[in-house]
């Protein structure tokens, strides 16, 4: 039977090219969106067509939502590994970011895959083979200013990834941040090109990464040899910052 994945975040440009990868590595997935189901549902009829001995599902939820996570995971049923993708940014100086964007903040990143990891656990130690890689970021390692708190919590994942892998090594579970510099992706779509342009000439390696740079190091996680890497953050960032 081929091993199934959770992508939160698959309708996200990093979250849909790590299912395009992991599906042509032979995995059923189960892909989550929160508001665009068209991008979803154009990839799930991709991966339909080209792997018909795998299973495609599409899950909505917005995890800022009380109780989206326990509806989201009612509708599991084998899960040997989690992506999590999702998350958005929040710019501004500190004083003007309000209370309710730093809920969002937490929620999004830190508390929803905590409680995904709650009620996920039990599946992914019946694999003994389980993996969970939640996409960070450089910011979380050495900060940014104007986005202090979004900073804040990509570091608060990389703190439960590393106590969290302690407590669930003994069970085959993996977990680990992989934590990217800037990527190509919509998130980035509001600078313009003289914006891109400056911090690509402050990145050593000369350029954005693109999502597929970052999935090839999910997919390698994935791989059973991949067995004693855990707690750990993997920053892929060309060189840049940290
Ligand atoms: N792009 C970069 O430069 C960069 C650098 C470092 C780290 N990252 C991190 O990489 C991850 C993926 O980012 P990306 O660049 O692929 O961004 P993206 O293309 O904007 O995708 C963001 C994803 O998060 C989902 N999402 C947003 N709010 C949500 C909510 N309330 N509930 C559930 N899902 C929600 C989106 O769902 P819908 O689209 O369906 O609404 C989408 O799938 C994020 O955690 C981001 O912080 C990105």
């Amino acid at each position: 039977m081929p091993k199934s994945a959770l992508i939160v975040g698959a309708s996200g440009d990093i979250g849909r090219t790590i299912a395009t990868e992991m599906a042509a590595n032979g995995w059923s997935l189960y892909l989550h969106y929160h508001q665009n189901q068209m991008r979803v549902t154009t990839l799930l009829k991709q991966l339909m067509r080209a792997y018909p001995q795998q299973d495609f599902f599409e899950l909505q939820a917005d995890l800022t939502q009380a109780g989206a996570v326990e509806t989201l995971t009612a509708q599991l049923f084998q899960v040997d590994a989690v992506i999590y993708a999702a998350g958005a940014t929040t710019y501004g100086l500190l004083p003007e970011i309000s209370a309710s964007a730093l809920d969002h903040l937490w929620q999004v990143h830190v508390k929803a895959p905590i409680l995904l990891m709650q009620q996920l656990q039990p599946k992914l130690a019946q694999s003994r083979l389980g993996r969970v890689v939640l996409i960070g970021s450089i910011y979380g390692g050495r900060g940014s200013a104007l986005e202090v708190p979004y900073s804040t919590v990509k570091g608060a994942q990389s703190a439960f990834v590393n106590a969290y892998a302690q407590e669930v090594a003994s069970l085959g579970i993996t977990i680990n941040v992989v934590a990217p510099g800037a990527v190509d992706t919509k998130m980035n779509d509001q600078f313009t090109p003289e914006e891109r342009a400056a911090v690509a000439a402050e990145i050593p390696a000369g350029a954005f990464a693109t999502p597929t740079q970052i999935a090839y190091w999910v997919l390698s996680l994935m791989a059973p040899a991949a067995d004693y890497m855990t707690g750990q953050t993997l920053y892929v960032n060309g060189g840049w910052l940290k």
